[in-house]
């Protein structure tokens, strides 16, 4: 859920931020046939209308299942949808052994049988192209990390950046993050930024 049972709302000086419903299926839909805005995420491509619907889905899911999820990032002033922010599940291998850098996957089923893992929550961004240079990412990923940190309690946080991302490496570094390991994804190898979390206090 990102968000804890209860809480249905982030807002940000011009965002709001909320759980993905099914009537938002058309606008991520739209963002994520767009070549530029897939170029960087998954395997690259543009996602057919199938491949959105049960990414949707799943996301929709992970809110119940794993008590994360990204969410629909609308702007205050007008309501306009404008793309999506969140935390998703990330497997990190914890031993590389011989490779050069640790493996990590999207889902427990991915994961090899002989592979030890880390649970880590990644923080993710993507918008519609029409709204990028506006600030938007980055102001709602620092919404996010700050209620990973201050209300989730999570030990970490996580970013995995594919190296020609360069919207996305400023969007980490204005966060404060820096880049120190590589990790391989999807095939190809990739940067991790990592945040500290932080303790709830009792
Ligand atoms: C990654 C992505 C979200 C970054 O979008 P972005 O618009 O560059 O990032 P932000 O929303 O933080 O905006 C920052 C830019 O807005 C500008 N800006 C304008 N008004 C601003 C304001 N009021 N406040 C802050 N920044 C502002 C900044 O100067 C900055 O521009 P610069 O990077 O050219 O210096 C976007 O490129 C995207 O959706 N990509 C496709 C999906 C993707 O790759 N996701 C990430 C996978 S790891």
């Amino acid at each position: 859920m990102t968000l804890r049972p209860g809480t249905e709302l982030l807002t940000t000086e011009r965002l709001v931020l909320r759980r993905m419903r099914s009537s938002d299926f058309g606008f991520f839909a739209r963002i994520q046939a767009d070549p530029e805005v897939a170029l960087y995420i998954g395997h690259g491509r543009p996602r057919t209308v199938d491949e959105s619907l049960l990414w949707l889905n799943a996301t929709v899911s992970s809110y119940e299942n794993l008590g994360l999820g990204q969410l629909a990032v609308a702007r205050k002033s007008d309501g306009a949808l404008l793309g999506r922010c969140g935390l998703s599940p990330l497997l990190i291998e914890i031993e590389a052994g011989a490779r050069t850098a640790p493996r990590c996957w999207w889902s427990r089923e991915e994961v090899p049988e002989d592979a030890r893992v880390s649970f880590e929550r990644e923080l993710g961004w993507t918008f519609a192209r029409e709204h990028w240079g506006h600030g938007y990412a980055g102001e709602a990923a620092r919404s996010v990390l700050a209620y990973a940190r201050e209300v989730l309690a999570l030990p970490r946080i996580v970013s995995v950046v594919q190296r020609e991302n360069v919207r996305s490496h400023r969007v980490a570094a204005r966060l404060g993050g820096v880049p120190d390991t590589a990790v391989e994804l999807m095939g190809k190898i990739m940067d991790l930024y990592e945040w500290p979390g932080r303790v709830a206090e009792t």
